[in-house]
């Protein structure tokens, strides 16, 4: 079918969270045409809630190499060395560029960047910025570099662009099948309104991760796996995708809450808060040499266990001792968060519960962001380059954003100057055969949440798998007619995108036979040696999982 409109670039990057902004930031002074598009703003992607920090050794009496351990340990023994290495060296002159480029973070009485720590880390490696508003600051002042050269030839930018497919050119064509550009639904940008293509030598997906297939988590609610979704379409591997982090302590609002829900940072007991069990009893001491922060999946399941033992949905978590001067000086975005709620935690404990927070799992890439298909690159959190392995070290997804967008950003200009990414010709529009109805979200969320949620179990999985195929499509919002083109639904997509990739983590969490860092099953609850290895995922000729 005719897209209504085209525009052409040397790369597409897809998204603005960190590593979207910065892979066009760096992409835009090394090949002639750089093409951002994001889904809502510049600035609403998940980085801008990102809190606690950004991790780097940075500290006189820290080392890559002791924040290499750490990340390998948290991990759970399935992270890619290589890919770590890469992370925690070239991680601390990433972050000085990011000091460079106009973000400002906390210093310390020495005028050094101040370092906090948190789960999973046995030095002081964390940099904050605005006390707990890190994201924000980092978004603030990428975008404002983005926004000042907004105007430039070199670069354009269309906001209110969701991504559809990830376009290819005919795999008999020489050299094979390769990503030549997406098409896109947009929302009234100008010339640029309703379903159009851009066509480029290569497409950067940054965009992001999939919160919104869980009934809670802390992502922001573009959060809909749309790019996760169309790399899966267009033919690439996803991999590790099982592995999702839910985070310990996100605010209990009550049973029936649901969406975006607000994060009470690890950082708030990488400065001595306390997990508590609704009768005030402390539980942490025993569970893990590292007690209250102890990585991320060993606190969120032993909350889950508190939970069961104490017969309810919630922990309390106490940073009282820290008195309310401090909490409210170090933390003012989450004491601004809780007095909305009507909490004052410098009197009473906060009550908690865990929630999906991150996906360490994604399309699967090399050191460069390069994925299965030749021209299509993941950065972010849609990417899994194998640094987080079964869970994710605090802090280290921002990191990541930066170093990996950084090194993809290179790698393509350097195979664009090669002439080695030439845009080809679209062959091939991989959409689903039809949409899933925008009523069916609760449904998916509900499953997902009762399925691939915290703790899994062979049954529960398969019923999800069950009902997840027998969410039905809509014979009116087809994709091979020019209904859905001519009009296309934006829920619908979303919809559609998170029934898929909710289908295709359960067949992950199904496949791994054993329990590992942010995958826990109740009827494996061991770790066994033989899934010391990486589960992947990618569509069949008929497009089935
Ligand atoms: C937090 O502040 O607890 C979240 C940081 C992260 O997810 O790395």
């Amino acid at each position: 079918p005719d897209p209504g409109w085209t525009t052409r670039a040397d790369v597409i990057v897809v998204g603005s969270g960190i590593a979207g902004l910065t892979a066009a930031l760096e992409l835009r002074t090394r090949v002639p045409r750089v093409l951002l598009v994001t889904k809502g703003q510049l600035w609403s992607g998940s980085t801008v809630w990102a809190q606690g920090g950004i991790a780097a050794a940075l500290a006189p009496t820290d080392s890559p190499a002791a924040h290499l351990a750490d990340t390998l340990a948290a991990g759970g023994g399935v992270c890619d060395p290589a890919a770590v290495e890469v992370l925690v060296t070239e991680g601390p002159d990433r972050l000085r560029e990011l000091v460079a480029r106009g973000a400002t973070f906390d210093l310390d009485d020495g005028g050094q960047i101040a370092l906090t720590r948190e789960g999973g880390h046995g030095a002081d490696r964390i940099a904050h910025a605005g006390g707990d508003a890190t994201g924000a600051e980092i978004s603030r002042a990428l975008v404002a570099q983005l926004e000042a050269v907004r105007n430039d030839p070199g670069i354009e930018v269309i906001e209110n662009a969701l991504v559809l497919d990830v376009l290819t050119t005919d795999p008999h064509d020489d050299g094979g099948s390769r990503a030549c550009g997406v098409t896109l639904h947009v929302r009234g940008e100008g010339s640029r309104d309703g379903v159009g293509q851009a066509l480029a030598g290569a497409v950067v997906l940054a965009t992001g991760g999939i919160g919104q297939v869980f009934r809670s988590s802390t992502n922001p609610p573009q959060a809909t796996a749309d790019g996760l979704a169309a790399a899966l379409r267009a033919g690439a591997e996803l991999g590790d995708l099982e592995f999702v982090q839910f985070h310990p302590t996100v605010l209990w609002l009550g049973s029936a809450a649901q969406g975006q829900l607000p994060l009470i940072s690890e950082a708030v007991r990488g400065e001595g808060a306390v997990l508590l069990d609704v009768d005030g009893v402390p539980f942490m001491q025993g569970v893990h040499p590292m007690a209250d922060l102890a990585p991320r999946d060993v606190v969120a399941h032993a909350i889950v266990r508190r939970m069961a033992a104490t017969g309810t949905d919630h922990v309390l978590l106490d940073a009282r001792h820290l008195g309310a001067d401090f909490l409210r000086r170090r933390f003012p975005t989450i004491t601004a968060r809780l007095a909305d709620q009507g909490i004052d935690w410098t009197e009473v404990p906060v009550p908690v519960a865990p929630a999906q927070h991150y996906h360490s799992g994604g399309v699967v890439t090399d050191l460069d962001g390069r994925s299965t298909i030749d021209g299509l690159y993941a950065v972010g959190e849609v990417a899994c380059t194998g640094v987080h392995g079964a869970n994710r070290l605090a802090s280290n997804s921002l990191l990541e954003g930066l170093v990996f967008a950084h090194r993809a950003a290179h790698a393509i200009a350097d195979r664009v100057a090669r002439s080695e990414l030439r845009p080809g010709t679209p062959a091939r529009r991989p959409g689903p055969s039809a949409l899933v109805p925008a009523a069916a979200r609760a449904k998916i969320q509900a499953t997902a949440a009762a399925g691939p949620g915290v703790i899994r179990t062979d049954d529960g999985l398969r019923r999800a798998a069950a009902r997840l195929a027998g969410v039905p499509t809509d014979a009116h919002l087809r994709h091979a007619g020019t209904s859905v083109l001519a009009e296309p639904q934006t829920a619908e997509w979303e919809t559609t995108n998170l029934r898929q990739i909710a289908a295709a983590l359960t067949a992950a969490a199904l496949a791994r036979t054993e329990s590992r860092g942010g995958h826990y099953r109740a009827d494996h609850p061991d770790l066994d040696p033989a899934w010391a290895r990486r589960v992947t995922v990618a569509l069949a000729d008929d497009g089935e999982l």
